[in-house]
This record gives C-alpha cells, structure tokens and sequence, in this order.
C-alpha cells in the first residue's frame, strides 16, 4: 500500500494531467481571431467585384458569405478541418499553384492552427 502521501501526489497529478488532455487548444472567435485573419489575407480579391470571387463566386466580407462558399458549395465543413477546402488551400495541402492567398506570403503556422482549430471547434460565428 502506498503511503498518504504518495497517494495524494498520485492523485494531485492525474487531475493535472487530465485537465490538460481534456482542455484541447483554446476556444478561437471568429470575430477576434478569424475574421481578421481573413480581412488581412482574403477579402482583398474575395469582395464584390474582386478578381478571386470573379473567378470563383468566393466572397469572404461576411460570416455568411464565408459559409456559403464558391460557386460550387461549401469551403468550410464544421468540424472537419481536412474536408474543408478553405483550410487546405491555406494549410498548403493542395498544389502550390491554388494555395491561398494566391501570389502572397502564405499565413504563419500559427494563424494556420488558429483556422484548423476553428473549425474543428464547429466554425462558429462567435
Ligand atoms: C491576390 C488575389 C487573391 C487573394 C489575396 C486570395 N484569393 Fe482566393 N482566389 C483568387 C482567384 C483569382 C481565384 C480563382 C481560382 C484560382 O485561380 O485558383 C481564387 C479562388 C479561391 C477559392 C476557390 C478555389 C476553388 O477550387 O474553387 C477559394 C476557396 C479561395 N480562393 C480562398 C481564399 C482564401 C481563404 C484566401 C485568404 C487566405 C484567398 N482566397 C485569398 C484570388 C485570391
């Protein structure tokens, strides 16, 4: 039998572990994180008008619009990063000829997780 003290250090340090397993990454905003992202990155060819929605009927100015998609559905999938065509062309996992923003600096890693963990939180209009 473990002594008193054993245990409760045992028992201190599962609790530890646990919550951090279950806390995940941070909760994302769209307003505060993701909006700004796409405002700095996107919506200067994706607005009305713009050469990337001539080409593609992509408008990225609203939540709304961001959901609709292109001309040929839906860019975001909630919950499911990898399905979701918005977060693979800028997480570079398509050609380097169609990664977003087209002809630009690709986003940083971080701004990246930032968008592959909003949408696996379910890409919500928080
Ligand atoms: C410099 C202009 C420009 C910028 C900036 C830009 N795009 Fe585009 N985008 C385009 C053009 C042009 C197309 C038309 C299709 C093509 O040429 O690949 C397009 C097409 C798309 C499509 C449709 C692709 C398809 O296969 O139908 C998506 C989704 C997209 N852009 C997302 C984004 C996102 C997300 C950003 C910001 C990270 C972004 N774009 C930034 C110009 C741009």
């Amino acid at each position: 039998m473990p002594r008193p003290t054993t245990t409760s250090l045992l028992a201190t340090l599962s609790a530890i572990l646990l919550a951090g397993c279950s806390a995940g990454p941070a909760p994302v905003s769209f307003k505060s994180d993701i909006k700004p992202l796409i405002d700095k990155y996107c919506t200067e060819c994706h607005l009305q008008g713009g050469a990337g929605t001539e080409a593609s009927g992509f408008l990225t100015d609203s939540y709304d619009n961001l959901m609709k998609g292109t001309q040929f559905g839906p860019v975001v999938v909630a919950g499911d990063p990898l399905s979701s065509s918005f977060y693979r062309l800028v997480a570079g996992k398509v050609d380097p000829s169609i990664r977003m923003p087209h002809g630009k600096e690709a986003l940083s890693d971080v701004e990246i997780a930032k968008i592959e963990h909003w949408i696996t939180q379910g890409a919500k209009n928080n």
